[in-house]
């Protein structure tokens, strides 16, 4: 078996080969910058956006498409197009102020023939000049040391925008430990975290090298995986795995904001977890997986108990992939489920609120939940109104609408059909 670091290889001037699966998670990375961007630069008055861009596995640069042989833009350098791409479309829609995105860019990797590359490509590319003016950074540095390394070289600040690429071999070298140092550091970084679910669900047993993983990992995962009872309790020892590593994330992860979804193509699978403080990063990650709908897959529900497949329903055979046949069971779900939540937060908030407080509870973004709520104010289940108390025609147009139940509630709660 050919290890996971083997196969990311360049030395002797070797491309490693860029499989289906990992080129996914590159147009997933990319569309995610693109979204980014037309969401923070969406005030057309804003001038500058300054922004960090850390990818920490940063390989050599460019891969091998495993059927054309051609070249395939690592990581780095989709960071560095995407970002390039996404101000010059920005400033195609702008006619005033024109917006100026000053990136700072920190790549590093652990092995010595993948920075040689990278440094080579980067010298011999148009970004040439942002390495000479130290806007592109490169280390050769393990994870470990390199974390601390560059959270000395970016200063503490509760407002500096980062993002974080954590596409390590395997699901053990960026930990959950390394994730909160980030996110205490700076809390407005957003991280994109790679776990393999295969180097996991291979690794895991009952000996003591597993035991250290888990414990370098940073979750406690009790006798989760000795206790025989909690393996009858699943319908099988991966989904068990899955459920109890996903909750222990969410639980010691110091991000508001989880989204907890996988990556699989022709069997191979990976979290593509994203981590974020804030509510509208959240929501741009999911659109972006609804996006990615073929590759892109949810081991839970639909609608508001996202993550409790395990214990509601063990002989699950569908996947959520964000497809047609997801969206349309997620509008099902929401339709019944909404009203409820709404009971349970008081019965009046604004839809940002009601966002906020579902986030980690669904796969739905923010369009799919506006439509449910659309069909429920048509059925007269909710009563939706601006902030002046504007009655508003479909779903919520703002965050600011407030979502009300109606004075005398249908006696029926909402079912699906
Ligand atoms: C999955 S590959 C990254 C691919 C890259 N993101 C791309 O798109 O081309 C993982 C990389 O992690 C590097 N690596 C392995 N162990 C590491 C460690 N402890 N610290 C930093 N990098 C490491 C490997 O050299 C390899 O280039």
């Amino acid at each position: 078996m050919v290890k996971s670091q083997d196969a990311f290889s360049w030395k002797d001037g070797n491309r490693p080969v860029c499989p289906i699966h990992s080129q996914v998670k590159l147009d997933i990375l990319r569309t995610y910058i693109e979204a980014y961007f037309s969401t923070v630069a969406a005030n057309p008055a804003i001038p500058v956006v300054n922004i960090h861009l850390v990818d920490a596995f940063a390989g050599g640069g460019v891969l091998k498409d495993p059927i054309s042989g051609g070249p395939v833009a690592g990581s780095p350098f989709v960071m560095l197009n995407t970002v390039h791409g996404a101000q010059q479309t920005i400033n195609a829609s702008r006619t005033s102020t024109k917006l100026d995105i000053r990136a700072r860019y920190h790549f590093a990797d652990a092995s010595r023939s993948a920075v040689s590359e990278l440094t080579r490509g980067i010298q011999a590319s148009e970004y040439a000049s942002k390495l000479h003016s130290g806007d592109i950074q490169i280390d050769r540095m393990k994870f470990d040391n390199y974390l601390p390394h560059l959270l000395g070289r970016i200063p503490s600040n509760e407002k500096t925008k980062a993002l974080f690429f954590l596409d390590q071999c395997g699901w053990n070298i960026a930990t959950l430990d390394h994730c909160n140092a980030i996110l205490r550091h700076l809390p407005k970084a957003e991280i994109i975290w790679n776990i393999s679910v295969e180097s996991l669900a291979t690794f895991a047993n009952e000996n003591q090298d597993f035991r250290k993983g888990i414990e370098r990992f940073g979750v406690d995962l009790g006798d989760a995986f000795t206790s025989q009872a909690s393996f009858n309790h699943f319908s099988d020892w991966r989904k068990s795995l899955i459920a109890i590593f996903l909750d222990k994330i969410r639980k010691g992860c110091d991000a508001n904001y989880v989204s907890p979804f996988m990556v699989q193509h022709d069997g191979w699978g990976y979290w593509l977890l994203h981590l974020s403080n804030h509510p509208q990063a959240n929501n741009v990650m999911k659109a972006t997986h609804w996006q990615h709908q073929n590759h892109s897959l949810h081991e839970g529900f639909a609608g508001l108990k996202m993550l409790e497949f395990n214990r509601d329903n063990f002989h699950q055979t569908t996947m959520f992939r964000f497809d047609e046949a997801a969206g349309k069971s997620t509008h099902e779900a929401l339709f019944v489920e909404l009203v409820p939540k709404l009971h349970e937060l008081g019965g009046n908030v604004t839809r940002d609120d009601f966002v906020r407080a579902i986030a980690n509870e669904t796969p739905a973004d923010v369009s799919r939940i506006d439509s449910a709520f659309a069909e429920l104010k048509e059925e007269g289940h909710v009563r939706i109104r601006g902030p002046k108390g504007e009655q508003r025609r479909g779903g919520p147009k703002h965050g600011q609408d407030r979502i009300s139940l109606p004075p005398q509630p249908k006696l029926f709660l909402p079912m699906s059909n």
